[in-house]
């Protein structure tokens, strides 16, 4: 006789087998499973593919995105990827290498990642090593875990041959010397030091993933994480609602859940923009002083639709759709 037990068991591993089968190279530790009927039965009317990031770099992002899914690549590979560009450079000031360090001279990175089937891995607090997303992917797919940091987020992506480099450029070095005379060691929380790049990407058949990376608040404490190392503040993805990810500042996003709060009100019949609006708003409702900083949200629905929200004009998203790839401003509380 078969026992419920045995059934279940059984049907996981088959279930695993056929996630493994369609994407080789997945490892699934139970996560996700419940969502397989989106990953074999693809979603009518989605509009995919569509890819949207944070940013003018998103541009940038965007273009390596859009590659992947217009060959019938995976929204994870497309979110993964894409961001990959934006961590390289070290021109950009926010993000992997280059990054602006904290205020004791480290440069420190967070970065998380989901996919379609609900799974979920992330990075925080961790030193010398340019792709932070990739490894927080790899947390997803070779542990049991969600997230792993510090010292032992470095030791994983080691042990998983990532290289070890000085992440610290010449640049960021000057702005952080110049920084510690001028500062009286305080972090700067303004409506400017805060460029998180988040990007969400839809496939043809509708399936969604999000990525997030950052090297967060220039010259923050030595440890301090950002949203975008937390699933649910600065990136969330359900496969059968939407996906939400966030940009500025992290402290804001994460006691309101940002991203988490968006794809909720998606859920409950909002669009992407008045989700992300809504969002914002309960910033604005919870904190007297939100003048001061800056708070931006991106989203996507399930029928492809996206739309940006932000507590202060000059937030700009990057948008591949129907083969253009755009910037567009977004809408904002100030
Ligand atoms: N959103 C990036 C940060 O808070 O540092």
């Amino acid at each position: 006789m078969t026992t419920r037990r045995k059934f279940i068991t059984e049907t996981a591993v088959a279930t695993a087998a056929a996630i493994t089968a369609l994407h080789p190279g997945t490892k699934i530790f139970g996560k996700g499973l419940h969502n397989l009927k989106n990953e074999i039965e693809p979603r009518s009317g989605s509009n995919g593919p569509v890819v949207i990031s944070t940013w003018d770099f998103g541009i940038r992002a965007n273009a390596v995105a859009w590659k992947i899914l217009s060959g019938n690549g995976r929204p994870l590979d497309a979110v993964e990827k894409g961001v990959m560009v934006i961590e390289a450079d070290p021109t950009i000031t926010s993000v992997g290498y280059g990054g602006l360090p904290d205020r004791d001279g480290y440069v420190t990175l967070d970065a998380c990642i989901m996919d379609e089937l609900g799974n979920a891995g992330s990075v925080a607090f961790l030193q010398h090593i340019m792709h932070p997303v990739s490894v927080a992917r790899l947390v997803m797919e070779k542990t049991p875990h969600v997230m792993i940091v510090g010292s032992g987020a470095l030791e994983f992506a080691l042990a998983n041959g990532f290289k070890k480099m000085n992440l610290l450029t010449k640049a960021s070095k000057e702005a952080w010397l110049k920084w510690l005379k001028e500062s009286k060691y305080k972090p700067i929380i303004d409506r400017n030091n805060h460029d998180t790049i988040g990007m969400l990407a839809m496939d043809k058949s509708g399936n969604l993933s999000g990525s997030c990376t950052t090297s967060g608040i220039a010259f923050k404490y030595h440890g301090r994480v950002a949203d975008s190392a937390i699933i649910g503040a600065g990136l969330f993805v359900d496969n059968e609602v939407g996906a939400a990810t966030s940009t500025g500042l992290g402290e804001a996003v994460i006691k309101t859940a940002g991203s988490h709060l968006v794809v909720e009100e998606m859920r409950n019949g909002r669009s992407p923009e008045e989700a992300c609006k809504a969002a914002v708003k309960r910033i604005i409702d919870k904190n007297k002083n939100y003048r001061d900083f800056q708070v931006g949200y991106i989203a996507i629905n399930t029928k492809g639709e996206v739309g940006a929200y932000a507590i202060s004009k000059g937030f700009q998203y990057a948008l591949y759709k129907d083969d253009k790839n755009i910037l567009v401003d977004s809408k904002s509380f100030i």
